[in-house]
């Protein structure tokens, strides 16, 4: 949540920071704002809205500096207003940006109040920029007063700050909220994540929990929490600014629907052989710890914690134990620990605040080992876990997930048959399972082509205000996702049940106002799904069942059927996922909403 870019440089660095702020957009878009070191002050815009508007509002010619920081916000403390908007200034002198959630802000708001600090805003960033004034008033420097500012912080925090009377340096601290330090010849740069600096750098190094950066004309020198000097290794970032433009597609949540294909050819290269898995490609330790395994524990947020409830499915097929939990709930529950369990997170982002929160307490409370399966290379989930899987997905830039979820449920797949091969999976059933993995790309180009026909069908969705989807099994999570990414994006209530459930209370929402969509595949619960279908169907409902070719499910008064090209069962809510997700993009499409930047929504969640 909250984006941060900062600069040092040689050049102009206005026109860099308003990109960079762009790129960061995904995090949060109340407001933008930018703050450099020009004539002597400290010049600021700020906006409310996007930072296409704030960009529309500065003059260029004009406004030009070679420090600066800039930030796009997702509101925490404080409403969506011009005085909450970042930077942050103190008298003046110095300016400040802040992506996360200071706990202890009122003692240190009623502190400085008695010393005579004016605050303007409801945030609790003001109070890190005035502390920061304050221990300049006594004397230190720029670098002294964030070390001893932070020092103070309970809380989350990643902070880009400048100073009037030091005007060639920019300071950069985190503590659970990510940020990178960019690095070019002489010159210097701070990110919330590499997308931001990747127009102007692809050198960058990863700050560790408590690192302060001293960026000093183009110096740069790295603090530990000790105040020791650190040396972190300089990376080549993989990402390029093409893979981050958005090329013929209308929008990211579109192209990345489209690109699931490839994402997912992507995610399995390398990893499978002609027929198994390569138990190698989860690391050195894999195998080692697959061995002691002895139960699953899968936590995440959201899309995430939604792969992980199809993958329970596979895990327990192939003989493993396996619990899921909002990572939220997990941390909010007793626990009787099992021995020798592998905890597996699951995130897009590797940043999401509540996930690291749950790994953490897992750790504390005795789970043994830890395996992560994430969409960003150096993110925290993948620095703090012992084993690491990567989705290969590329850069998601949509607020909504999509082909992160599909490549994430390929690597759950891959990853219930390297622990379910010590357990009851068969050497040919694996085999089978690498034939089925290794056609997916073909199928979800084939659920691709029926965009048109979606597009189609959301058009009777435009004007309803709820809906209602149903699953069984394996795709269940499957009915939830589709109802998630609907409610994200077109703003229509969504409601996903257990098809089995509905009898049991919520067929009373039932009637032609409320279209009801059943996900339906071939498998051993379809005759139980068609029962459910028939209870809906007498009680007047409109029924949209998405259902395999051959299942013998018939277009009838009530019921449209949306044929799916035969897929095996396990890798079945891979496919059926992609007619939900272009069925929520096209409802959107009509209903005109901002898809990728869907109201109060920000795409990594770096606050608890
Ligand atoms: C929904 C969506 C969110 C994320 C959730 C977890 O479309 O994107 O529900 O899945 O916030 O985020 P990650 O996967 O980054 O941990």
């Amino acid at each position: 949540m909250c984006g941060i870019v900062g600069a040092v440089a040689k050049s102009n660095i206005v026109p860099m920071l308003i990109d960079g702020l762009k790129r960061l957009e995904y995090r949060g878009y109340d407001s933008a704002g930018v703050a450099v070191i020009k004539d002597q002050s400290i010049q600021r815009r700020v906006n409310v809205g996007r930072v296409a508007q704030l960009e529309q509002d500065i003059d260029f010619d004009q406004f030009k500096a070679l420090t600066g920081i800039a930030h796009t916000r997702w509101a925490t403390h404080g409403g969506v207003t011009e005085g909450n908007a970042h930077p942050h200034i103190s008298k003046n002198n110095v300016a400040l940006v802040h992506n996360g959630i200071i706990e202890n802000h009122q003692e240190l708001r009623e502190e400085l109040t008695a010393k005579g600090y004016n605050f303007y805003s409801e945030t609790d960033t003001e109070v890190i920029v005035n502390k920061v004034d304050d221990f300049i008033s006594q004397g230190s420097d720029l670098l002294e007063a964030v070390q001893k500012t932070v020092a103070l912080l309970k809380g989350a925090y990643a902070l880009g700050v400048i100073c009037l009377s030091e005007s060639g340096r920019l300071i950069g601290a985190r503590s659970r909220s990510p940020l990178l330090v960019g690095i070019k010849d002489n010159e210097a740069f701070l990110g919330s994540d590499m997308s931001a600096l990747i127009a102007v750098t692809n050198q960058f190094m990863v700050m560790d929990d408590g690192d302060i950066v001293d960026i000093n004309n183009g110096q740069v020198t790295l603090y530990n929490s000790d105040g020791d000097v650190v040396e972190r290794d300089v990376k080549t970032s993989s990402l390029s600014a093409n893979a981050i433009e958005l090329g013929q597609y209308n929008h990211y949540m579109q192209k990345e629907i489209f690109e699931q294909g490839q994402a997912i050819a992507d995610t399995l290269e390398g990893r499978i052989s002609a027929d198994k898995v390569l138990e190698q490609s989860f690391g050195h330790e894999a195998a080692h710890i697959f061995d002691q395994t002895e139960s699953v524990q899968i936590i995440a947020c959201g899309t995430s914690y939604y792969s992980g409830l199809v993958a329970r499915n596979w895990f327990e097929k192939f003989g493993m134990r396996c619990d899921v939990d909002i990572a939220t709930e997990f941390s909010s529950r007793p626990h009787v620990v099992p021995e020798d369990a592998l905890v597996v997170t699951i995130s897009q982002s590797g940043e999401t605040i509540d996930t690291l929160t749950a790994l953490e307490k897992a750790k504390k409370w005795g789970y043994k080992y830890s395996l992560t399966i994430c969409n960003a290379p150096e993110s925290s989930l993948v620095r703090t876990s012992d084993l690491v899987f990567m989705t290969h997905a590329g850069p998601e830039i949509g607020v909504a997930s999509t082909k992160a979820f599909t490549t994430q449920l390929v690597s759950l797949l891959l990853l219930a048959i390297v622990i379910g091969r010590r357990r009851t999976l068969e050497e040919k059933t694996e085999h089978s399972l690498v034939n089925e993995l290794r056609s997916l790309p073909v199928k979800v180009e084939q659920a691709l082509a029926q965009d048109q026909q979606i597009a189609k069908l959301a058009q009777r969705f435009a004007d309803k205000h709820h809906a209602l989807f149903l699953g069984r099994g394996l795709h269940f999570p499957i009915a939830l996702e589709g109802a998630l990414k609907l409610k994200e994006i077109s703003y229509i209530h969504a409601e996903a049940y257990p098809a089995g459930e509905l009898k049991h209370g919520p067929l009373a929402l039932v009637d032609s106002q409320m279209p009801v969509i059943a996900v339906a595949p071939n498998n051993n619960l379809l005759e139980k799904i068609k029962s459910n279908i028939q209870e809906v169907r007498a009680r007047g409902g409109q029924l949209i069942v998405f259902a395999d070719q051959e299942s013998g499910m018939d277009a009838d008064a009530g019921i449209e059927v949306i044929n799916v090209a035969p897929v095996d069962d396990t890798i079945s809510p891979i496919i059926y996922v992609i007619p939900l997700q272009l069925l929520a993009y096209h409802v959107a499409v009509i209903k005109g909403t901002d898809i990728d930047k869907p109201r109060n929504l920000a795409k990594s969640v770096t606050v608890e």
